[in-house]
């Protein structure tokens, strides 16, 4: 796979999809985006990939979010009318193999909204978490305001969406924001492991399991019973 802004890295059944724009903090522009959905379609296709992890280059960054240059020139209106593309967030979504975000800094406006529509996020310690579009004047448009509430509830996700504070890694595990935060130096190995344990299970189990869990964000419990049961 050739991509100017991610880097693909495929280590056994595990694929390491690398935001590549360390200059920028990992800035999710519009190549880059368009080039991880694709990356994705095809890792959801390949045979070998089990579990996918994305990440972000460099030392500081997961993703310090949208590449804010690009939005030059638009309103807040003109910005609003671009979340209808949507379609990075539905992409992860409807990706069959878990996907696992491995948060090594900055994780902020959408690219918390990245990390939140992953199955499952480990934090490293330094990380900085923020749903910070607020800041800017504009909403969270990558699903980040209806994802954000079933992560941490309704008031802590209305105090960091209205506030646009930055949170640190022990505030995001404490408000269910990452599902774990461990020492900087030992994130990668945490995630393989993570990442290992789940691509040694039957595929076809972990990929039905995925599918009836995350049916439960959107179902009623009765209607989320039957899913499991089909
Ligand atoms: N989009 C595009 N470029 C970005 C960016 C973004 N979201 N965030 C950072 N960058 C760029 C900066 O413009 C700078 O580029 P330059 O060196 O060419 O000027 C580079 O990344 C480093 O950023 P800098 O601000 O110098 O780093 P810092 O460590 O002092 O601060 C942040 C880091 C993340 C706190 C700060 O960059 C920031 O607030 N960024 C915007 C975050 C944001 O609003 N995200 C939500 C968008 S939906």
């Amino acid at each position: 796979m050739k991509f100017e802004t991610i880097l693909v890295r495929s280590q056994d059944s595990i694929a390491l999809v690398t935001l590549n724009r360390p200059d920028k903090l990992n800035a999710m522009s519009m190549v880059l985006k368009e080039e991880l959905v694709r990356a994705l379609r095809e890792l959801d296709a390949d045979k070998v990939t089990r579990v996918v992890v994305i990440t972000g280059a460099g030392q500081k960054a997961f993703t310090a979010g949208a590449d804010i240059h690009e939005f030059q020139g638009r309103t807040a209106m003109d910005q609003w009318r671009m979340y209808e593309h949507g379609t990075l967030y539905d992409a992860i979504e409807r990706t069959a193999k878990p996907i696992l975000a491995m948060i090594n800094g900055y994780c902020f406006g959408g690219g918390l909204e990245l990390a939140m529509a992953c199955d499952i996020r480990i934090a490293s310690d330094r990380a900085t978490l923020g749903q910070t579009e607020i800041n800017i004047g504009i909403i969270p448009g990558g699903g980040g305001s209806q994802r954000l509430p079933r992560l941490v509830g309704l008031g802590n996700a209305l105090k960091l969406t209205l506030t646009g504070n930055r949170v640190d890694a022990a505030e995001a595990l404490r408000v269910d924001l990452v599902d774990e935060v461990v020492p900087h130096s030992r994130l990668e190995q945490r995630t393989f492991e993570i990442a290992d344990r789940i691509a040694s299970r039957s595929a076809l189990a972990v990929r039905l399991a995925k599918a009836a869990v995350r049916a439960s964000a959107r179902l009623p419990l009765d209607q989320g019973r039957l899913y499991e049961q089909s």
